[in-house]
C-alpha cells in the first residue's frame, strides 16, 4: 500500500456492507387509516405504540424537477399499508430493494399523540455521503423517538448520487428540492394526523446534516422548518462551486455518452449504466476537481438561486434565527482511518504520519500542523492516533464550532455536543477500533437517538432516555434544557461549551477546546472551503 496516496480525505467515505434488509422490523399488522386533504393515509400499527403510514410524497421523471403528489398513494404503486417504501437506486443493495420511483416517507405517529395541542414534527434526514442510505437504513425506524418525544417522526427520502446531483442538461439540487418538496408534503398533511405544519424540526447525521445545512443557506426553504438538529455533519466539504458542479457534469455527461440536451439518449440508459458511471466519476472526483473531497464529491451547490450562501468563513454571513442543535462523536474519523485508510490489526509507524497529512492538507497546511502542539505523534507509538484525532477535528468538530460561532454572532442560537457514548452501527462492526471502550465512531450515535440499539446497555439506555428527552424540548421550544437535567449551556462567539454526552471524561463535562480554537482550524489552517475557496 503507498501510504502517501491516502488522505483523510477518504473520510466520510463510507460504503455500505451489503446487508439484508429488511433492517426495521415488523409487527404482526394492524391496519389504521388517516383522511387527509389527499385522500385516505393507510397505515400500520408498528413497535412501540406509532402507526406507521409509508407514502410517496412526489413524483418524478429521471432527471426532471420532482412534483409534490396531489393524492395520497402507498410507495412505488404499491397496494400494501403495511410495505415499507423501496429505497432510492444506489450500490452495495440488492437492485430489487430500490426503484427510481422513490421519493417517499415514513410517518411515524404515536397512538396516544397529546390530544389538547397540535404536535410538533421531527423530519429525519438520513446519511450516506448523498450516494447511499434510505428510510430503511437499520436502526431508523421511528416509533420510538415519536412516542418519547409525543411528536410525529417522518423519515423521509431524496434521490441520490448522479440521480439526483448530476442532471445532465445542467440543473443542479434536485436532491434538496426533493426535501423542500417532502417538507411541503407535509405542510398539507401533518393537521390531520394531529400535526402543526408550522412546527417542523429537521434532524439529520452526516450527510443528512449536510443536506439541513443546505436548507439553512436556502431562503426558499426557511419557512418551512423552525430548527435543526445537525449530527455529525462534515462541514468541511462546503457546498460546491457551480463551476465545478459544471466539471462534474460534463464528465459524468461524458462518462455515460449522453449529450446534455439528449434526452432520449438519457431516458435510455439502465440504472447499472448510471450508477457504473457515478462510481467512476466519484472515485476520480478528487484527483480530477480537489475541491470536491474524496469523501462525498457530490453533494448540494451554491448555486445562488436555491442556495444563496456558503453559511462559513467565506463571505459575509446572513442574519439567522433558527434555533441549532449541532453535535459530533468522539471519533468521527475513526473509521476512515481504522478502516479505509488502514484497514488491518497492525500498528502504523509514527513515520506516517505526515505523508497521510501531506495528501489530505497539502505542504502548506501540514507544516503548520506539525509545528503545532495539538497533534503530538509519539516515535514508538501508532500513527492511526493522531491521524484520528486530526480526522475528527478537520472534517467534522471545528468546522461546525466555527459554525456554531458564527451562528450565533448573527443572531441564531446554538447548543454543541459530544457524544462519549455510542452503539455501534452495523457499519463499524467490523472495525475493532470503533468496539473498544470510549471509542464512538461515525453513525454510532442513530441507534441512541432512536432508541433502536439492540441489547442496548444500562449506559447506552441512559444516553438514549436524556436525548429523547432533550429532543423533545427542543423541537417544542428551541432549548434542550430540561428540570433534571445537567444545563447545557448555549454556544457564545467565545466559548461554544460542547457538552459530553454519555459518560463524562473531562471536569464539568465539556469538551475540551484543543485544536478548535478561532485561531488554529479556519485561521491558521484553513479548512477545504476556504482553501478551494467555494
Ligand atoms: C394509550 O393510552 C391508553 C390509555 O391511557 C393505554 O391504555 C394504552 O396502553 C396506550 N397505548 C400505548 C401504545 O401507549
Ligand atoms: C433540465 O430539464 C428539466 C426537465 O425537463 C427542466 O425542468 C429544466 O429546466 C432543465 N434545465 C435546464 C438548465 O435546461
Ligand atoms: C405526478 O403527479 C401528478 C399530479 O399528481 C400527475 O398528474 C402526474 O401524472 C404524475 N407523474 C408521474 C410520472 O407519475
Ligand atoms: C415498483 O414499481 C414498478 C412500476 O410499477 C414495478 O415495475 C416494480 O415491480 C415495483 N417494484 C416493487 C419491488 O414492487
Ligand atoms: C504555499 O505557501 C506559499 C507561500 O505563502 C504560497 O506561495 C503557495 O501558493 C502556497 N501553496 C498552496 C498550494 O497554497
Amino acid at each position: 500500500m503507498v501510504v502517501s496516496s491516502l488522505s483523510l480525505l477518504m473520510l466520510a467515505t463510507l460504503p455500505y456492507a451489503t446487508w439484508a434488509i429488511p433492517a426495521v422490523h415488523f409487527i404482526a399488522a394492524r391496519a389504521v387509516s388517516v383522511s387527509t386533504p389527499l385522500g385516505t393515509a393507510q397505515g400500520t400499527l408498528d413497535v412501540d405504540g406509532a402507526n406507521r403510514f409509508a407514502v410517496r410524497y412526489a413524483n418524478s421523471t429521471r432527471w426532471a424537477p420532482s412534483a409534490v403528489v396531489t393524492e395520497w398513494n402507498l410507495p412505488n404503486g404499491s397496494d400494501d399499508p403495511t410495505a415499507l417504501p423501496l429505497q432510492c437506486p444506489q450500490i452495495n443493495v440488492d437492485p430489487s430493494t430500490y426503484s427510481e420511483d422513490c421519493l417517499s416517507m415514513i410517518l411515524y405517529v404515536p397512538v396516544n399523540l397529546t390530544a389538547d395541542s397540535p404536535a410538533s414534527t421531527l423530519v429525519w434526514i438520513h446519511g450516506g455521503s448523498f450516494d447511499s442510505g434510505s428510510a430503511t437504513f437499520p436502526g431508523l425506524d421511528g416509533s420510538n423517538l415519536a412516542v418519547a418525544t409525543d411528536s410525529i417522526v417522518a423519515v423521509i427520502q431524496y434521490r441520490l448520487g448522479a440521480l439526483g446531483l448530476l442532471i445532465p442538461n445542467g440543473s443542479t439540487n434536485y436532491a434538496v428540492e426533493d426535501v423542500i418538496n417532502a417538507l411541503k408534503f407535509l405542510g398539507q398533511v401533518l393537521p390531520s394526523f394531529g400535526g402543526d405544519a408550522s412546527m417542523i424540526t429537521l434532524a439529520g447525521q452526516s450527510s443528512g446534516a449536510g443536506m439541513i445545512r443546505t436548507l439553512l443557506a436556502a431562503p426558499s426553504a426557511s419557512s418551512l422548518f423552525r430548527s435543526a438538529i445537525l449530527q455529525s455533519d462534515p462541514m468541511d466539504y462546503g457546498f460546491l462551486s457551480l463551476d465545478t458542479q459544471a466539471q462534474l457534469q460534463s464528465t459524468f455527461n461524458y462518462l455515460v455518452s449522453c449529450s446534455a440536451s439528449d434526452t432520449a439518449c438519457q431516458m435510455a440508459l439502465t440504472l447499472d449504466e448510471i450508477l457504473n458511471a457515478q462510481v467512476t466519476l466519484e472515485n476520480e472526483a478528487d484527483d480530477l476537481f480537489p475541491s470536491t473531497g474524496q469523501g462525498e464529491p457530490l453533494h448540494p451547490v451554491l448555486d445562488g438561486q436555491l442556495v444563496t450562501t456558503p453559511l462559513d468563513s467565506t463571505a459575509p454571513f446572513p442574519a439567522v434565527s433558527k434555533p441549532l442543535l449541532l453535535t459530533n462523536v468522539h471519533n468521527e474519523a475513526g473509521p476512515t482511518i481504522y478502516n479505509l485508510v488502514f484497514p488491518g490489526p497492525d500498528p502504523i509507524p509514527a513515520v506516517e504520519f505526515e505523508p497521510v497529512v501531506d495528501a489530505s492538507l497539502g505542504a502548506n497546511r501540514t507544516a503548520i500542523v506539525m509545528s503545532s502542539p495539538f497533534y503530538p505523534v509519539d516515535p514508538n507509538g501508532d500513527a492511526r492516533v493522531p491521524l484520528q484525532v486530526l480526522g475528527t477535528d478537520y472534517i467534522w468538530r471545528c468546522p461546525t464550532w466555527t459554525l456554531a460561532r458564527n451562528w450565533v454572532a448573527n443572531g441564531g442560537s446554538a447548543f454543541v455536543g459530544m457524544y462519549t457514548v455510542g452503539a455501534t452501527y452495523p457499519l463499524n462492526a467490523d472495525i475493532p477500533y470503533c468496539l473498544e471502550d470510549g471509542v464512538v465512531c461515525h453513525q454510532d450515535d442513530i441507534y441512541i437517538v432512536f432508541g433502536t440499539a439492540p441489547d442496548p446497555t444500562p449506559a447506552q439506555s441512559t444516553l438514549t432516555a436524556e436525548m429523547q428527552t432533550r429532543y423533545k424540548a427542543f423541537i417544542a421550544t428551541g432549548n434542550p434544557n430540561v428540570p433534571g437535567l445537567d444545563p447545557w449551556l448555549p454556544a457564545t462567539t467565545s466559548d461554544v461549551y460542547a457538552k459530553e454526552f454519555g459518560v463524562e471524561t473531562t471536569p464539568n463535562g465539556e469538551v475540551p477546546i484543543r485544536a478548535c480554537t478561532p485561531s488554529f482550524w479556519g485561521e491558521a489552517v484553513q479548512y477545504d472551503y476556504q482553501f478551494f475557496d467555494i
